[in-house]
């Protein structure tokens, strides 16, 4: 399916389906009254039988039998006109994608959701269509023999004004830039976990490196990492048949001194993602359906390698370091056991007390090989607590930060991506409950308060460097259709967020 954005006027414009809009409680207005009037106030007859009351994401289909060129006659109610927003428009234009796929319609002509605002809004706009619309169309249909429900070949923005529409080119262009890193992190997680063992997860690394200028990498396997002292990586892979993998992507922009030349000192970001491609919970094995989903524990590094699949493209004004330690935490013979202790790369010692919660010992390795690049921030994401999913429930991400002034560009991200994000306490004064008689720390805590002290373990590994811990247990995975354009499995969940950033660093 190909986006194009064109200045034309909707009423003529020929297409197997026209999308237009209308906000709850407003009168037919524009090109809704322009064509109600060429069907003779057949618009306004059949919302008024169908109670259409254009709540946001509800949708009206009329046939046109000829009266404009377009065959099909779509109405997306875009809710109350005062909550307004780009998620608006995401949502309008998925529900008009989603309708669009069912009836099969090949060609579509959208109104430019939002066109009411002014250049800046309509450039707005266009991303938050094509990121709709484009995620809506999203499927995992690698397994399936039944080929997947087919797209239109081509979904066209129109408009009257030819600057709104240039602006909107613009911002669909990144839209879909958007939409591709996120339906990349997608797959990733998607694939069944067998599929995606810590190599295989190296092997995607390794291609979005391949295929991005600018960009180079380093892969640490298990004898190197021995080397390194990374016993916290080494013991929860040990119970697994999989070699386990420290990642290092880095993009350095051109011309930066970074890059060699004389150029300008640029500022660095570390994004650190979790990769635990199967968790099983070890020895301290979890119960059958809350394993069901755990494919989905690599969601951080999946983001990571989402994000850096557009980096190039992008070209933020960053060196940007891409890490994540690969393993399986599985049960065996071999496995690391409840009450042993573990070393990690910078000498601190770990007691084992339950071997589900083997994110944090992972991320306290690679979190601690981050630091040593002396980056400007750090961001880690991490389908790290069921905790979080309790506070917070399954569509909303915990924050958690050592430092006031990134957690709210983090924040601001996450707002205009359009990605749910909370920020949480990191309490001094609960640090005791990840202390231990026998090591520095101990990897579990009482289950109150469970995302805020694996938080707290984690803050013991960044070295006091500017960090966000983004705990993204619940929104990362969908066990149900989360919106228009969110579908069950993998969502990409903070691969927007990441762009949103990094465009702004
Ligand atoms: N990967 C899980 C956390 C998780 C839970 C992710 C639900 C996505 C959905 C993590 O490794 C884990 O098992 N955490 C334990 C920690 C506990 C043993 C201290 C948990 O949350 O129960
Ligand atoms: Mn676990
Ligand atoms: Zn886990």
């Amino acid at each position: 399916m190909t986006i194009t954005v064109r200045k034309g006027n909707l009423v003529d414009e020929k297409a197997d389906l026209l999308v237009l809009n209308l906000f709850a409680g407003e009168k037919l207005g524009g090109a809704v009254a322009a064509v109600n009037a060429k069907l003779e106030g057949l618009v306004e007859t059949i919302a008024k039988e169908d109670r259409f009351k254009a709540a946001l994401g509800t949708t009206l289909s009329i046939r046109t039998n000829g009266a404009i060129p377009a065959k099909r006659l779509l109405i997306v109610g875009l809710g109350d006109k005062k909550r307004f927003s780009e998620e608006t428009v995401r949502v309008a234009a998925a529900a008009s994608l989603n309708v669009a796929k069912a009836i099969g319609a090949r060609t579509v002509v959208s109104v430019l959701h939002g066109a009411g605002g002014g250049e800046y809004a309509a450039r707005l706009c266009g991303k938050a269509i094509a990121e709709g619309v484009l995620l809506a169309d999203y499927e995992f249909a690698r397994y399936k023999k039944e080929p997947a429900k087919e797209s239109p070949t081509s979904f066209a923005i129109v408009t009257t004004d030819g600057k709104k529409a240039r602006s909107a080119a613009e911002g669909a262009k990144l839209g879909e830039t958007y939409a591709k890193a996120t339906i990349f992190a997608r797959d990733l997680v998607n694939a069944p976990p067998s599929h995606m063992v810590p190599a295989d997860l190296v092997e995607a690394a390794k291609a979005v490196v391949k295929a991005s200028p600018g960009m180079k990498m380093k892969v640490f396997n298990r004898a190197q990492l021995e080397k390194m002292g990374a016993g916290g990586l080494l013991g929860i892979a040990k119970g697994s048949e999989h070699e386990p993998f420290l990642v290092h992507m880095t993009y350095v922009p051109k011309g930066s001194k970074a890059e060699g030349a004389k150029g300008r000192e640029l500022t660095s970001v570390a994004l650190v993602g979790k990769a635990v491609t199967f968790d099983s919970g070890g020895l301290s094995l979890k119960p059958a359906n809350s394993m069901e989903t755990m494919k989905c524990d690599m969601a951080g590094a999946a983001a990571v390698i989402g994000a850096f699949s557009v980096i190039s493209e992008l070209a933020p004004n960053a060196v940007v370091h891409g890490i994540f330690g690969a393993v399986e935490n599985m049960p065996s013979g071999t496995a690391v056991r409840p009450g042993d202790v573990l070393t990690i790369m910078n000498g601190k010692t770990m007691e084992i007390k339950n071997t589900d919660a083997e994110g944090r010992v992972t991320l306290a390795d690679t979190l601690t090989y981050a630091t040593r690049l002396k980056p400007n921030a750090i961001i880690d994401l991490a389908t790290l607590t069921g905790a979080c999913v309790v506070a917070l429930g399954e569509e909303i991400t915990g924050l958690m930060s050592n430092d006031d002034a990134l957690a709210l560009k983090v924040a601001a991200a996450a707002k205009s991506a359009g990605e749910l994000m909370w920020r949480m306490p990191l309490p001094e004064e609960y640090k005791d409950l990840i202390k231990t008689d026998i090591a520095d720390y101990k990897n579990d805590a009482p289950r109150w308060g469970g995302s805020l002290t694996a938080g707290l373990l984690l803050q013991e590994f960044v070295n006091n460097i500017p960090w966000v811990h983004l705990d993204i247990a619940g929104p990362a995975f969908a066990e149900k259709p989360v919106n228009a354009y969110t579908k069950k499995g993998g969502t990409g969940h903070a691969v927007r967020t990441l762009l949103e950033y990094l465009r702004a660093v």
